[in-house]
């Protein structure tokens, strides 16, 4: 089969409603993306699994929904203020901008690691090398210089006295801020854990990569607080069921794997990424992290309030040690439409395109088709009517019952339900699967269980 190549899925997205160029009419705003009609039910029914599989289903798992403005010593204690930058190149011949350890990482092949190297070592690897540049071929660098990737906005509180504040670049420092608040609210014991969703911004330097980094993006975030003694297990724990939670939603077996990190920061005891092998290769899906107590001491150190944990077993007070479960709903939604689309030859000769969605995240669950507009237009609004109460259904009677067929295909819906005489007469509606496209005959009041049985997760 051939390869599937990221612009297909960007105009694929475009022309049926899930993604939109931002500010489409402007001409665009790089790596900015819009999620259509399609796009939102999407990437929604994917943050509903995950929120079913980690929250709902984890009696020791609460949510929270914090600001994305936190107050600014949050990131000076979390350590973005002082050191979360990239480094920065450019082309001085067609002034496109790059980041100097990717592009150390792509030509070594991944052999030489510059996370640990200065600018002036990069420069002179990238000399020493004759990196050119990857837009027009030219040779012609700026020098080095770190950019930061947080977002600055300000606050005027006084008149004429602004404070700069950031758009907060992860969600996690959301969770650890109210570690005590939560604790004290669900009386939950450690090991217990905080999740959210929720917009983060990064002023990214990248290629274009469509939704794979953008500079707005919601992570689903998950924070374990737990005993160090437990932490080793817990961490290997998140890592099997982050695994198969990607696997359930519907990702190949085949293009998922792990990758531990071999340099761990300084507090960390272990660190790894799900990996999955997007068009543009085998890149990080999500991560796991291993935090030590690194993030609640540092939020003690620079409030002044305690966030120690007190047994009340035991009459033990200590700081929890963190597991983290980090994953970009939008990098994972873009790892479903490529996972999912097939351009498939029928036995007939004829080609046909499908999104095989998981029933669970997709966009429409069902549409119904009147046979004859004319004559079932009627019947089909009324069961429309009727299932839009429990799910997402679209309605379609323009064309030929085999091109809207087509059509659900390409949106990956999984039931396409015809209405023709035998409802009028019988009340019975024929039913048809997206993937193997066979037809079943079911009464009109067992549709709703049918389906609702097909799309649990
Ligand atoms: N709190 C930990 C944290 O934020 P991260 O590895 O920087 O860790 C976690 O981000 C996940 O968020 C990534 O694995 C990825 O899925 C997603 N992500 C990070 N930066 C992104 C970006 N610029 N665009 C889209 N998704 C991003």
């Amino acid at each position: 089969m051939e390869e599937l190549k990221m612009e297909k899925i960007v105009n694929y997205c475009k022309q049926y409603g899930f993604v939109f160029p931002g500010s489409d009419i402007y001409d665009g705003f790089a790596n900015t993306w819009d999620f259509g009609p399609l796009g939102v039910e999407l990437k929604n029914n994917v943050k509903r699994c995950w929120w079913k599989r980690f929250v709902q289903e984890d009696k020791d798992t609460y949510g929270v929904d914090a600001g994305i403005l936190m107050n600014p010593r949050v990131w000076e204690a979390s350590g973005h203020v002082a050191s979360f930058s990239d480094p920065k190149m450019d082309c001085k011949k067609c002034k496109q901008r790059f980041r100097a350890d990717n592009m150390i990482e792509e030509h070594s092949k991944g052999e030489v690691a510059a996370e640990g190297m200065t600018n002036e070592e990069m420069e002179k690897y990238i000399e020493d090398n004759h990196i050119t540049c990857p837009h027009c071929g030219g040779f012609d660098w700026s020098e080095i210089k770190q950019f930061k990737l947080m977002f600055e906005t300000s606050r005027g509180t006084v008149e004429g006295s602004k404070d700069t504040v950031y758009l907060r670049p992860e969600t996690c420092q959301g969770e650890y801020v109210n570690f005590l608040n939560v604790q004290r609210t669900t009386r939950a014991k450690v090991p217990f854990a905080i999740a959210q969703i929720g917009k983060s911004f990064r002023n990214e330097i990248t290629p274009g990569n469509f939704l794979f980094r953008t500079i707005e993006f919601e992570q689903m975030e998950l924070q374990k607080f737990c005993k160090d003694s437990d932490s080793m297990d817990i961490y290997n724990n998140y890592k099997e069921r982050a695994l198969l939670f990607a696997k359930n939603i519907g990702l190949d077996e085949d293009k998922l794997r792990f990758h531990d990190h071999d340099k761990l920061a300084h507090y960390a005891k272990a660190a790894c990424d799900i990996q999955y092998k997007f068009p543009i290769g085998w890149e990080e899906l999500n991560g796991i992290h291993h935090r030590g107590t690194w993030d609640l001491s540092r939020h003690t150190e620079f409030s002044g309030k305690s966030l120690e944990y007190l047994d009340p077993e035991t009459n033990e007070k200590y700081i929890p040690t963190v597991i983290e479960y980090s994953i970009g709903a939008d990098r994972l939604t873009l790892a479903l439409l490529c996972n999912s689309y097939e351009e498939q030859t029928l036995e007939n000769g004829e080609t046909r395109e499908v999104m095989h969605f998981n029933p669970a995240i997709a966009p429409y669950k069902a549409c119904v088709l009147p046979l004859i507009k004319k004559n079932h237009s009627e019947k089909a609004l009324e069961l429309f009517n009727m299932l839009s109460k429990y799910f997402m259904v679209s309605y379609d009677e323009s064309g030929s019952i085999g091109k809207r067929y087509r059509r659900n295909d390409a949106v990956g819906t999984p039931f396409s339900i015809t209405v023709d005489d035998e409802t009028l007469n019988n009340n019975t509606v024929t039913i048809r699967d997206r993937d193997t496209m066979e037809q079943i005959t079911l009464p009109v009041d067992e549709v709703v269980d049918y389906i609702n049985k097909k799309i649990q997760f």
